[in-house]
């Protein structure tokens, strides 16, 4: 089996981060990879997990779940919930990665796709970095693997000169790759990865050789639900996984939460100050964004028409962050109504004409009648004018 790796596997991921030097550059990076960052947490769970894991993986399928949903260890350490949301489905996609069935994330954008595929990789395997980022002009040496052509026309076709992809790679060392976005990829390129997902096997017929999935490979890829119809997937491809639909966050609370927690960790990033007292403003931008999507106001009252946009928490987060911003460099510091109000109509009025509309009705109809909110409306109005 051990002869089936790819002898150059390392060589063009991370291990040579260190030594890249010119490339790599001083200085602290924009955004450490998910298991950096959390190294803490996943290494005071490795010590803690005594369930066993299946070969390969870091942690126990427990302790995967625990680290995406966060907890209290017996020594006490507190692990930080990355995915707010049913328990159930964090189950699901854990155990998923466990058979031989791949995992599919589905779901609206910004419902943490991207997210929870890089935290289970860096839970299961240690390593979000085995990644294909899916586009339309995706091609299959991006699942399967290149050359460099520089030692190909010296030397000829050879282990040397292949350039293995992140899928072979995940194969090669029983890791977790990862496809972002897969229906954005054309149709024949995403069948690439039914031999991958079917067989377990990749091969190189230049070579006369294969590479062969050892255990601990598998694979997360993320869709999303708008794309349907861009490039479907093919329903061959389709089997070959099990699908785990992300929801939007069920109630505000939810919603608050996890824009209050990533804004907290951005804002600690770019050096912001903690934002004490901006909760009610957090809570505002996603009661507006919640009543705009849902199109009904929260007391359900009130229809309203939804804009273009897609109102996600996502969105909301990066509203907040900048409001965040804004009142750190030009205010007092403190997140007011006036930080938050030119975000959130970038963020609705996508469509200049159309979504206008919808906005000033619902300023108009449902912001100037609301308790507490004149602030905000008044803000609302100085931006849109
Ligand atoms: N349920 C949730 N729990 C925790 N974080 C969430 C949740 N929903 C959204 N987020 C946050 O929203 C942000 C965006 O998520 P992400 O980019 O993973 O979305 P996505 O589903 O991949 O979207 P897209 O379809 O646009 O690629 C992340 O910072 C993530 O923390
Ligand atoms: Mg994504």
């Amino acid at each position: 089996m051990s002869d089936a790796r790819v002898e150059n596997g390392a060589e063009s991921g991370r291990g040579t981060a260190a030594e890249a030097g010119p490339v790599a550059g001083s200085g602290a990076v924009l955004r450490p990879h998910t298991e950096d960052a959390f190294a803490n947490e996943l290494s005071a769970l490795a010590a803690a997990d005594d369930r066993p894991r299946p070969e390969r993986w870091r942690l126990s399928p427990w302790a995967v779940a625990t680290y995406l949903l966060g907890g209290t260890l017996a020594d006490g350490t507190v692990i930080t919930p990355k995915y707010v949301g049913p328990r159930r489905i964090v189950e699901v996609a854990v155990t998923t990665l466990a058979t031989d069935r791949a995992l599919l994330l589905l779901g609206v954008p910004g419902t943490a796709k991207t997210w929870v595929s890089e935290h289970l990789a860096a839970a299961v395997s240690g390593d979000s970095t085995l990644l294909v980022q899916g586009t339309a002009g995706t091609p299959e040496e991006a699942i399967r693997y290149g050359w460099n052509y520089a030692q190909l026309l010296a030397h000829g076709p050879s282990r040397d000169a292949l350039v293995p992809s992140p899928v072979m790679r995940a194969m090669a060392e029983g890791m977790t790759a990862r496809v972002e976005e897969l229906t954005r990829i054309p149709a024949d390129v995403q069948d690439t990865l039914i031999t991958v997902l079917s067989e377990k096997t990749l091969p190189i017929p230049e070579l006369g050789q294969e590479v062969q999935a050892v255990r601990g490979f598998n694979l997360i890829a993320t869709a999303n639900d708008r794309d349907r119809g861009v490039n479907e997937l093919s329903s061959a491809l389709r089997r070959r996984f099990n699908t785990v639909v992300l929801p939007l966050p069920a109630t505000p609370d939810d919603e608050v939460d996890i824009v209050t927690r990533r804004v907290e960790q951005i804002g600690r990033s770019l050096d912001l100050p903690a934002a004490p007292d901006g909760m009610a403003e957090i809570r505002r931008v996603v009661t507006v964004f919640r009543e705009l999507r849902d199109g009904l106001t929260a007391d359900g009252r009130t229809k309203l028409k939804s804009p273009s946009g897609t109102l996600s928490t996502a969105e909301a987060i990066s509203v907040v962050t900048n409001g965040l911003a804004l009142a750190t460099h030009f205010g007092d510091g403190v997140l007011r109504p006036a930080d938050v109000a030119a975000g959130i109509l970038g963020a609705v009025v996508r469509d200049p004409a159309a979504d206008r509309v919808i906005w000033q009705e619902y300023l108009e109809s449902v912001v100037r009648e609301r308790d507490g909110w004149k602030d905000f409306h008044r803000a609302c109005r100085e931006v849109s004018a």
